[in-house]
C-alpha cells in the first residue's frame, strides 16, 4: 500500500458550514488518498481503511468529551451523556452491552414485525391528500417515534412527545449546546419521567417485552441499577428515533433518484431487507463516526499521534469503487457489508430493530406510492455528522 505523505494529503474544511460530506470534493480526495487532513484531525475516506479502523484497539470513541468541549461539565445532561453505552470503553462498555443485549433479541423484536406492518399501512392510509404527502411529518417521523413506543411499551398515541423531546435533546449535538441547555434538560426530565414510570411498572409485574428484558437483565449476579436503566431507556428513545426518521427520509430520496429500483421493490417486497442495506451503503444518515487515538500508533504507514481525532466517513466508504466497483444502486446485488451502523465494539445495538422496521416500511411504501417525485420545497439538515430531510414534499400516483 502506498502512503500519501502528510503534507500531500488532501485537506477538507469540515467546519465550513457549506461543507458537504457527499460532495465531489470528498470523492476526489478519496481518489487521491485514503485519508484527508481536516480542521480537527484526519478523515478516513476508503472502505478498507474505515472498516479496519472501526475495529482498531488504539482508537476509542471520540464523542465522550463533546459536552466539556462546549463548556458543559456538570448537571443532568453531562451526567446522562457520560452514561451512554456509546461513550463507555473497555470493561464498562462490555458490561453495559452484555446487560442490554438480551432486550434486543431477534425473538423479541421479530414478534413486533406485524405491528410495524400495520403501522406503516395506517400512516399511508392517513395521508391528508391523495397522491401527495410531506414525507417527514406524515410518515418518517410518526413511524420512527411509534416504532420506539411499540418497542418500549409506551402509549403509542403519545408519540409526538417522543418526537418533540428527542428533537429538543438533539440540539445538544450542535455547537449551541450551552445556550440550549435549559431546554435540553427540561426535555431530558420529561423523558426521565416516562422511563421511571416504565421501570416501576415492569418491576411490579414483568412481561414478555423489551423493558422487562432490560429490568430482568443480569449476569453473574450483576444487574442494571434503576439509574442505569433509566439512562439507557432515554438513550434508546433518543438514539433510535432520530436515526430511523432520518434514514427513512434518505431512503425515499435515494429511491426517487432510482425509479426502476422503486418499481422493482413494489413487485418484489421480499427485497425489503436488501433495499435497506443498499440505501445505507450509498446514503447513510450517520455520515461519520468519530474516534480518538488513545496513544501514538502507525496505521498503514501513517503516524497517528495520541489525541488525534479520526472521522470515519461512511458514505465515502460505501461508494468506494475499490470495494464496490463502479456499481450503481441495485437492491438485488450481493455486496460487502456497509458501515452505516458503524462497526467494532460500538456497532449499533439497535440494528436489528432498525433493519426490521425499515424493511417492512419500504416495500409497502413502494407498492402504495407509485412514481414518487419531489413536489415543493424540500429542506435538509446539514450534510455532515447526522443528516436527513427536515421537509420532503412528495407527489405520487396512489395505488391500493
Ligand atoms: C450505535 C446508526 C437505530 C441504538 C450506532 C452507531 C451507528 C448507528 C453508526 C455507531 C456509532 C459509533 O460507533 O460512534 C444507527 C442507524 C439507525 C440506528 C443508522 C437507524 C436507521 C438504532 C436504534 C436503536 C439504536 C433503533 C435502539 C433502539 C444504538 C446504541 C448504540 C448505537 C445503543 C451504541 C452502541 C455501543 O456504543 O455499543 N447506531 N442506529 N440505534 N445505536 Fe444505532
Amino acid at each position: 500500500m502506498t502512503v500519501t505523505p502528510p503534507d500531500a494529503a488532501p485537506r477538507l474544511d469540515i467546519a465550513d458550514p457549506s461543507f458537504s460530506i457527499t460532495s465531489d470534493l470528498v470523492h476526489e480526495a478519496r481518489e487521491r488518498s485514503w485519508y484527508a487532513r481536516t480542521n480537527y484531525g484526519i478523515a478516513i475516506l476508503r472502505y478498507e481503511e474505515v472498516s479496519r479502523l472501526l475495529k482498531h484497539p488504539k482508537l476509542r470513541q471520540g464523542s465522550a468529551a463533546w459536552p466539556a468541549h462546549n463548556g458543559v461539565t456538570e448537571g443532568p445532561f453531562a451526567d446522562w451523556f457520560a452514561s451512554w453505552v456509546l461513550n463507555k470503553e473497555g470493561e464498562e462498555h462490555h458490561r453495559l452491552r452484555r446487560l442490554m443485549n438480551p432486550a434486543f433479541s431477534s425473538k423479541l423484536i421479530g414478534g413486533l414485525v406485524p405491528r410495524f406492518q400495520a403501522l406503516a399501512t395506517e400512516l399511508i392510509d392517513g395521508f391528508a391528500e391523495p397522491g401527495r404527502c410531506e414525507f417527514v411529518s406524515e410518515f418518517a417521523e410518526p413511524y420512527a417515534a411509534r416504532v420506539i413506543a411499540i418497542m418500549l411499551g409506551l402509549p403509542e398515541h403519545e408519540w409526538p412527545i417522543i418526537a418533540r423531546e428527542s428533537a429538543t435533546i438533539g440540539l445538544a449535538m450542535g455547537i449551541t449546546l450551552r445556550q440550549d441547555l435549559p431546554k435540553i434538560e427540561e426535555a431530558l426530565g420529561s423523558l426521565y419521567a416516562y422511563a421511571d414510570a416504565l421501570i416501576a411498572d415492569r418491576r411490579g409485574a414483568e412481561r414478555d417485552d423489551f423493558v422487562s428484558a432490560l429490568v430482568k437483565a443480569n449476569r453473574d449476579s450483576d444487574r442494571l441499577s434503576d439509574a442505569e436503566l433509566r439512562d439507557a431507556l432515554v438513550l434508546l428513545i433518543f438514539g433510535g428515533y432520530d436515526t430511523t426518521r432520518n434514514q427513512l427520509g434518505l431512503a425515499m430520496q435515494t429511491f426517487m433518484r432510482h425509479p426502476d429500483q422503486w418499481r422493482l421493490l413494489a413487485e418484489r417486497p421480499e427485497l425489503g431487507g436488501k433495499a435497506v442495506e443498499e440505501v445505507m451503503r450509498v446514503n447513510p444518515t450517520v455520515r461519520w463516526v468519530t474516534r480518538e487515538a488513545l496513544e501514538d500508533f502507525t496505521f498503514a504507514g501513517l503516524d497517528i499521534e495520541a489525541g488525534t481525532t479520526v472521522h470515519l466517513f461512511s458514505e465515502s466508504a460505501g461508494t468506494d469503487p475499490r470495494a464496490f466497483g463502479e456499481s450503481a444502486f441495485d437492491i438485488t446485488a450481493e455486496r460487502k457489508p456497509h458501515v452505516g451502523f458503524g462497526g467494532g465494539a460500538h456497532h449499533c445495538l439497535g440494528h436489528f430493530v432498525a433493519r426490521s422496521d425499515m424493511s417492512e416500511a419500504l416495500p409497502l411504501l413502494a407498492r402504495r406510492m407509485r412514481d414518487p417525485h419531489i413536489d415543493g420545497r424540500d429542506e435538509w439538515l446539514p450534510d455532515s455528522g447526522n443528516t436527513g430531510p427536515i421537509r420532503l414534499p412528495v407527489a405520487f400516483t396512489p395505488a391500493p
